[in-house]
């Protein structure tokens, strides 16, 4: 049998690294998606084919193998990982072939790990009929997600996973109904960062910091909850005027950097409604609002000079492409 299934990439709206201190934080799953397909073969091995990140290998069906190549391959860490947690709840006694494609951009802030992951246990679910509800598919990839960066708030698993826009707070996430199609662009710095080290560094802010911290999370609380309330009500302007805000207390939390800034600057000069951060910071990528009929020139501008995607919103969460027997 042969298996392909997909996730989606997000932004976060509002509401990074504050989400990991318990604050509310909005996700919108886009339209890129990472796929993976699996089938079983008489090796027992796993064969891992992903032309994007330049990873091919064959490594032997078991534990100890997984371990010693995980520390060879960092890159490896979210595919052999969900292949760990497969091991521990199914019984294999086949090899299995992965053959992954993905246009998310890795290290952009848009969740390519957490969509990877959720792609590749939700193919192998169905190929081993484990069974495996969503919520569990979700919080086995948080597992994969606590080995690539530490302490995950869980917002990328649950959006990757269930797709449409979540208002998601300490581990529980409810829906939120957009009821218009929301102009995203996406300019992609493509300067690398790695998302667990941000994290470390607004830990450091914060253990220094606190009653100043908890005040600007507090605050972030409140940007989500508005923030939802006037996105279910389509009030574009307004909610430019949010990410504005929320973009002031990412620079103070120290994960804006001055090319970040300069960049910002640059598209606030075009007359956009908002403009920030998407994500963990440091560079990566910078999301931003525009009015319906700016959106298109606004694109067509920054493209000059920099990497844009143009997306909207995906229904979408993980979902069985193929299925062959
Ligand atoms: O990995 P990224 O860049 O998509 O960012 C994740 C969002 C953080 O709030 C910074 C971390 C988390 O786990 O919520």
């Amino acid at each position: 049998m042969e298996v392909t299934a997909s996730a989606p990439g997000k932004i976060i709206l509002f509401g990074e690294h504050a989400v990991v201190y318990g604050s509310a934080a909005i996700a919108i799953a886009i339209q890129t998606r990472a796929r993976a397909t699996v089938k079983s073969i008489p090796e027992k091995r796993i064969l891992i084919n992903a032309r994007d990140m330049n990873l091919i290998e064959k490594i032997p069906l078991d534990q100890k193998a997984i371990e010693f190549k995980l520390k060879e391959r960092k890159m490896l860490t979210p595919i052999l990982n969900c292949f760990s947690i497969i091991m521990q709840q199914a019984e294999l006694n086949h090899g299995i072939q992965l053959e992954l494609e993905s246009d998310i951009p890795i290290g952009a802030g848009l969740g390519s790990s957490a969509a990877v992951s959720v792609a590749i246990l939700g193919a192998l679910n169905e190929l081993l009929d484990m069974k495996m509800d969503l919520e569990t598919i979700s919080s086995n990839a948080l597992e994969v997600e606590r080995s690539v960066h530490g302490t995950p708030s869980g917002i990328d698993n649950t959006i990757s996973t269930h797709g449409s826009a979540i208002y998601y707070k300490r581990g529980e996430m409810q829906k939120v109904r957009v009821p218009f199609n929301i102009p995203l662009l996406i300019l992609n710095t493509s300067i690398p960062r790695r998302t667990g080290d941000l994290v470390s560094l607004v830990r450091r802010k914060y253990i220094s910091n606190r009653s100043v911290f908890n005040s600007i999370f507090q605050a972030i609380d409140k940007i989500s909850s508005k923030g939802r309330f006037l996105l279910e009500r389509g009030r574009l302007s307004e909610l430019g005027e949010l990410m504005n805000i929320n973009q002031g207390l990412l620079d103070a939390m120290g994960v804006s950097t001055p090319p970040i800034s300069d960049i910002i600057n640059e598209i606030r000069s075009l007359g956009v409604l908002g403009v920030k951060i998407t994500g963990a910071g440091g560079g990566g990528s910078i999301i931003m609002l525009c009015s319906p009929r700016n959106t298109r020139k606004v694109a067509r501008r920054l493209s000059k000079s920099h990497d844009i995607i143009q997306t909207s919103l995906s229904s979408d969460g993980l979902k069985i492409e193929k299925k062959m027997e």
